[in-house]
Formats: structure tokens, sequence, C-alpha cells
């Protein structure tokens, strides 16, 4: 089959840069991003390269050079399906929030429905690629809803995960370390590697049973997460003996066995993934009664929660055992620099917390709007809108000003800017004493000590 017309549903974090690159790198292919959402499909479509929904380094280029030549924006639906030879699944299927499964499992009714959408109005056969992180044998589901509800036509179901992060999406877009697909159709198999060999090299295009390549996805974040909570881990052990995290982290890296990617103690992790994939995995280890499988998964996220709590305990605990009516300065509100993305970021639930001890929250964050931090908080549900609109005083866009009259800074992203600030200036207008809770040790500590703050860094 040759692929002249692709079409994505969900034009969100992974699908728009993903299309974007492969327009990009397939001039000859029509890639088509739709959504339900038409605000996003605006947006993306905005003149104003500001203002797409997704904020990547470099994407804004790319959608520049391939918009409206051989890539489209778009809420009709039906007729990108109906108009396309391989149609990427790429919605949300966030933690459900009710019934069997709660808080635990993912909620598929999202893929189900894009199915159900393909399976009506497909009159010629499609490739259906699931994009989407899924449960293992989720392509099971796929297919039987594509081939008891379908027209006849025939679908082959690849399932292609996607590895990007966020932040380096484009780049991990364009160099990938590899790409994986799995599926039962070799033919099917060979139409998708071809879309990708344009600038992947053969050997790292991966071909597997869709099982495998479905299982694969979550163990890679279930690996990278548990990588994080390892390192937090210690980083408790680290401020009591004496011992220094970095110095931990550098010396156990070194090992070319355990290497020296992600392991940097921080605050917690975030982000749309790791939470939701470990909670899924082990969901589905304990629905085939692996209960030991299950408990060591969960074990990472149980860290996870551990490291945000503990953040803010010392802190509390440091001013004096309360917050109530004290100013406390937030650097950062997305769950990673160079990202807009707050998806379970750390920055939300110390918020929550510090706000249960009456705290006054002023944040500033370079790429997070007031409403979204707002409306972060008011999704937890712990609070009315009013009271968090009272308590998050004044989210502003200057960290000057964030900072002005502070008891504490607590920086929660890594962002490069926090760095190049005038430190002295931020201590000049602090409450004495002034102090600083480095979620990300980010900042020199005997710099901050020789201007005066009273620092505290993770893991030293
Ligand atoms: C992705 C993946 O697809 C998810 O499986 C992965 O685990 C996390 O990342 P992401 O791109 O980050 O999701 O999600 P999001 O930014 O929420 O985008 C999903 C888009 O799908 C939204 O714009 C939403 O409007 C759209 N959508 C959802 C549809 O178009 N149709 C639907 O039925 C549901
Ligand atoms: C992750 C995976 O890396 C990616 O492959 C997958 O496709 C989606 O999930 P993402 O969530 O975008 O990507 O970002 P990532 O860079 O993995 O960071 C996740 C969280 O871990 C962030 O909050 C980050 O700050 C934190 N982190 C990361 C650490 O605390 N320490 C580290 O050493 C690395």
């Amino acid at each position: 089959m040759k692929i002249n017309n692709i079409c994505c549903i969900g034009a969100g974090y992974v699908g728009g840069p993903t299309m974007a690159v492969i327009a990009k790198k397939n001039p000859n292919i029509k890639v088509t991003i739709v959504d339900i959402n038409e605000l996003r499909i605006a947006a993306w479509n905005d003149n104003d390269l500001s203002k797409l929904p997704i904020y990547e380094p470099g994407l804004a280029e790319i959608v520049k050079d391939t918009r409206n030549k051989n890539l489209f924006f778009s809420t009709e639906i039906n007729k990108a399906i109906q108009e396309s030879e391989m149609i990427f699944i790429s919605v949300n299927t966030p933690t459900k929030t009710y019934g069997k499964g709660k808080g635990m499992a993912a909620d598929l009714k999202y893929v189900e429905l894009c199915a159900r959408n393909i399976a009506e109005i497909a009159t010629t056969n499609k490739i259906v690629v699931e994009k989407s992180t899924l449960p293992v044998r989720t392509a099971g589901a796929i297919k039987s809803i594509l081939h008891n509800t379908g027209n006849d036509v025939n679908f082959d179901i690849l399932s292609n995960p996607e590895f990007l992060a966020e932040g380096t999406a484009i780049e991990d877009l364009l160099n990938p370390d590899r790409v994986l697909i799995g599926g039962d159709s070799e033919k099917a198999i060979n139409c998708l590697a071809g879309i990708y060999s344009s600038w992947v090299p053969q050997n790292k295009i991966l071909k597997t049973n869709v099982w495998s390549s479905e299982l694969s996805k979550l163990t890679a974040n279930a690996f990278l997460a548990q990588r994080i909570s390892s390192i937090n881990a210690m980083s408790e052990l680290c401020e009591l003996t004496g011992a220094n995290i970095e110095e931990v982290s550098k010396a156990i890296g070194m090992d070319s066995r355990i290497g020296a990617k992600f392991l940097k103690s921080s605050v917690g992790f975030g982000g749309s993934c790791f939470q939701k994939d470990i909670l899924n995995l082990v969901y589905i280890a304990r629905s085939y009664n692996l209960n030991e499988v299950a408990d060591y998964w969960e074990q990472v996220i149980i860290m996870n929660n551990h490291q945000k709590r503990r953040f803010s305990d010392r802190l509390i605990k440091t001013l004096y055992n309360t917050v109530s009516g004290k100013k406390i300065g937030m650097l950062g509100w997305a769950f990673k620099k160079d990202t807009n993305d707050t998806r379970e970021s750390a920055a939300i639930y110390v918020a929550d917390h510090l706000l249960n001890e009456q705290a006054m929250i002023s944040v500033y964050d370079p790429k997070v709007s007031c409403s979204k931090m707002q409306s972060d908080l008011n999704y937890l549900g712990n609070r009315t809108e009013e009271e968090n609109h009272k308590g998050l005083t004044t989210c502003v866009d200057s960290p000057y000003e964030a900072l002005n009259d502070a008891h504490a800074v607590a920086i929660m992203t890594e962002w490069d800017e926090f760095k190049s600030y005038d430190w002295k200036k931020i201590y000049k207008n602090m409450k004495k004493p002034a102090f600083i809770f480095d979620g990300r040790n980010l900042l020199d500590k005997s710099e901050m000590n020789k201007i005066g703050f009273e620092y505290y860094s993770i893991g030293k």
C-alpha cells in the first residue's frame, strides 16, 4: 500500500510534534492532524506562532515550514479518516477517575471512540497505528471493534509507541534512540517503517510483535521513573548522613553498567506519563494476580509521593513549624524546564500542601499562565475556587515581584533563567531570615550562603 495521506487523531503533546516531524521529513505525504477541541486546532492554525498550543524548542520553525503545505490542522475528523491510508491514534489515556480501576487503570474510552469512528467511516483499507501509550493487549480490543463494526474493509493494527520527552520533543523525534513498531502484518509494518526511514537509520527501527511493543513502552517509563525514585530514596539518606547525592550520582553513574542519565535527585517526578503508566502497570499485574510484581512497581509511586511531601514538610518545619499567613515565593510550575506542561507537576502538590497550612503562595513560571495554575489546583478539589484564588495570590509576570517580601523561595522547576537572577536583589527584598528550598539543586549553596540566604537543597 502506498501512503499518500496520513491522519492523526489527537493534536496534543505527542500528536502535534510527531506529525510535524513526519510531515517535514516526508514532503510528499499529506499529514492531517485532527482534534475534537476546536480551540486547540485554532491555536495550531494561528498565524502568530507564539500562540501554538504547545511550547517545544524547534517546533514553531517546523510548523512554519510545513503548515498548509503538507501539514494541516483540522476538526474535520471524518474527512481526514476517509482520505487517509494510515491513521494514528494519539488521544489521551488518563488514569480512570470512576468505576472499576479508578485511580489506577488507564481510561481507554477515547481510544475506543476513535476506533468506532474509524470503523464507521472507513470505506477503504486502513493501517491503524496506536501512538497513545496503552495497556498491553489493547490492540486486541481495537482490532475487535474495527473488524466487528467496520464496512468489510481490511484494518491492520500497529503499535508504535512514542518515546519523546517534553522539552526535547523535536530533538528526540529527529534523532530517536529507536523507533519501535509492533504488529502482525509484515506489509503494514514495512509501510510505517518506510515513513520513518526518511530520516531514521534502518538499524534503529525495531520490529516486534504487537504485545512486546505495547509492553515495552510501559516498561521503559517504569524503568526511568524507578531510577528517579531510587536516587530520591538515597537523597533522604544523604541528608541524614552527610553524604552528598550529587557525588553519589556521579560515582555510580560512571559505572557503565548503570549509566549517568536519570540520576538527578529532585522534588519528585511529574509529567503526564510516569505515574499514569506505572499505575496502569500495577493494575495490569494485579489483574493477573501478580501481587509481588504490582507491589514492586507501586513502590516507585509511593517513594515519589513521599519525596514531594517531604519537601514541603521540611519547608514548614524550617520556617519555625508554621507557614500560616507567610508568603512563599515559588519559582516554576511546569513539571520540568522548557515546557508549558504542568500535568502531575510536583509544584501542584507542594502548593496544595502549603495552602492547607494557610501559606500565601506567589508563583512565577516563564511559560505557564496564572489561569492554568489556578485550574491545576481547582482540579485537585481540595478547596473552593475562591479559596485557591485567595491563597495563590500573585502568580505574576515578574520573578522579582513574586519573591518580594517572601519568607522563603521554593524552586520547583529547573528553568535555566533562575540561575542568572540577581539573587542579591532578591535577598534584599525578602523577609529575614531568607530561606531558599531548592527542589532541583539548581543554585550554588556557597554563593547563596555568602549572600545571606539559608539554603536547603535535596540530598545534601
Ligand atoms: C499522549 C498520549 O497520546 C498518551 O497516551 C500518552 O500516554 C501521553 O501523551 P498527549 O498528546 O500528551 O497524550 O495528550 P493531550 O495533549 O491531552 O492530547 C490529546 C488530544 O486528543 C487532545 O487535544 C484532545 O482534545 C484530543 N482528543 C481526545 C480527540 O481529538 N478525540 C477524543 O476522542 C479524545
Ligand atoms: C517521559 C519519558 O522520558 C519519555 O520517553 C516518554 O515518552 C514520556 O515520559 P517526560 O515525562 O516528557 O518523558 O519527561 P522526562 O524528561 O522523562 O521527565 C519526567 C520527570 O522526571 C520530570 O518531572 C523531571 O523533572 C523528572 N526527572 C527526570 C528527575 O527528577 N530526575 C531525572 O534525573 C530525570
